[in-house]
């Protein structure tokens, strides 16, 4: 998508062919930074300090930064170093599992230069894969969008609420939840966003707003708590969110708030859809309640907040009382039964177990992996 009305990645190889360029998305939206991953180091710290975050982000991050690794030694015991540390970062989006497994798997059987470029060229792969996906499911979404708005009498926007950051920023290009508004705009279908500020970390108002802004789509952002109030006022036509992890029979685990999200609009009768690739999917558990860890972060996340001071400055403040204990949980699980539809690269499919294996057949008696 657009930056500055140029197409732009949130993630390439340097112009060298060998580090990996990614957005530092940190100083979003007041600063717009690159830098350069030169080794594996470098990459998991980048995923775990969040200078790339979003789920398929963070599987191709780590793919370079398994790649990199690669390029500084290629032995087996470097390998699976590499993974271990990779893994570690970030537990709760199964892209990064997917995409250290999809890696280690093809690299094994490989030793010295051909182990490397192969890391290399798998990464890039994974890249490509993801833009392709994104757009597919950008396709599919499309579709419901049109039929909202035909739905309307083709009059007014189509008002969609996401929650956090599933767009271009968060994937390689496109995004997910984002992916159909993204074709929507392109098709002239008029679309109006909501987007949540998404506190603690305000991937809403920080990343999702300067993107939808940056390519020119309207957009309106909100505190988190006003969703509620916007579906009891007929002012959202359905809710489009992203997912870091979702189960075999059809649970989101999606940045916390998803799940108030999804409690209003089923409450309201607003269609609750969730935008994901294939790789989102953990096909090992059922239960997201019980079995998705739920990654939770430093306390300062909430007891503070950043920003731009009227005289350019970034600075952090604190908000909550120096001595008050502090909670911070970063995800949340939606439980399917609330989920209108899974909007994947294949098709839009109900949010169960049946639903997902009609678009996945492969995975019929492979409950595992
Ligand atoms: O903590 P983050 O910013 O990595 O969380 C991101 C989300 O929750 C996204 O909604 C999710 O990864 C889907 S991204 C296409």
């Amino acid at each position: 998508m657009n930056v500055e009305g140029k197409p732009t990645r949130s993630i390439a190889l340097a112009d060298d062919g060998w580090a990996a360029v990614i957005i530092d998305q940190t100083r979003l939206p007041h600063e717009y930074v690159l830098r350069r991953l030169e080794n594996l180091d470098e990459a998991a710290e980048a995923i775990r300090d969040m200078w790339v975050r979003g789920a398929p982000l963070i599987g191709a991050t780590a793919a370079y930064g398994l790649a990199l690794a690669m390029r500084a030694d290629t032995s087996d015991r470097n390998l699976d170093r590499a993974a271990e540390v990779l893994l570690a970062t970030r537990p709760t989006a199964v892209n990064l599992r997917w995409a250290v497994e999809d890696m280690t798997a093809r690299l094994r059987p490989l030793a010295g230069p051909a182990r490397a470029a192969a890391a290399y060229a798998r990464a890039t792969e994974i890249c490509e894969e993801d833009v392709a996906t994104n757009r597919s499911i950008g396709d599919h979404g499309l579709d419901l969008i049109r039929k909202a708005w035909d739905a309307r009498g083709g009059e007014k926007p189509v008002n969609i609420l996401t929650h956090c950051n599933a767009g271009w920023l968060a994937t390689v290009d496109w995004g997910t939840a984002l992916a159909p508004i993204y074709r929507a705009h392109e098709d002239g279908v008029p679309v109006h966003v909501w987007v949540d500020e998404t506190r603690p970390r305000n991937q809403g108002a920080s990343l999702t707003a300067w993107e939808l802004g940056q390519h020119g789509v309207p957009h309106t952002l909100v505190v988190d708590n006003v969703g509620g109030h916007l579906m009891q006022h007929g002012l959202v036509d359905l809710c489009i969110t992203g997912t870091d992890r979702t189960t075999a029979r059809g649970d989101v685990c999606n940045k916390i708030g998803t799940y108030l999200k999804a409690l209003a609009a089923h409450d309201n009768g607003v269609p609750f859809y969730v935008g994901l690739p294939g790789p989102t999917i953990d096909w090992t558990i059922e239960d997201g309640v019980a079995e998705v860890p739920i990654e939770q972060r430093d306390g300062r996340e909430v007891s503070e907040i950043t920003g731009r001071t009227a005289a350019g400055a970034i600075e952090t403040v604190r908000v909550a009382p120096a001595d008050s204990p502090v909670a911070n949980y970063a995800f949340d699980v939606t439980p399917a039964r609330l989920v209108t539809g899974l909007i994947t690269e294949r098709g839009v499919c109900p949010a169960s177990k049946e639903g997902l294996l009609s678009l996945y057949p492969e995975r019929h008696n492979r409950p595992v992996g």
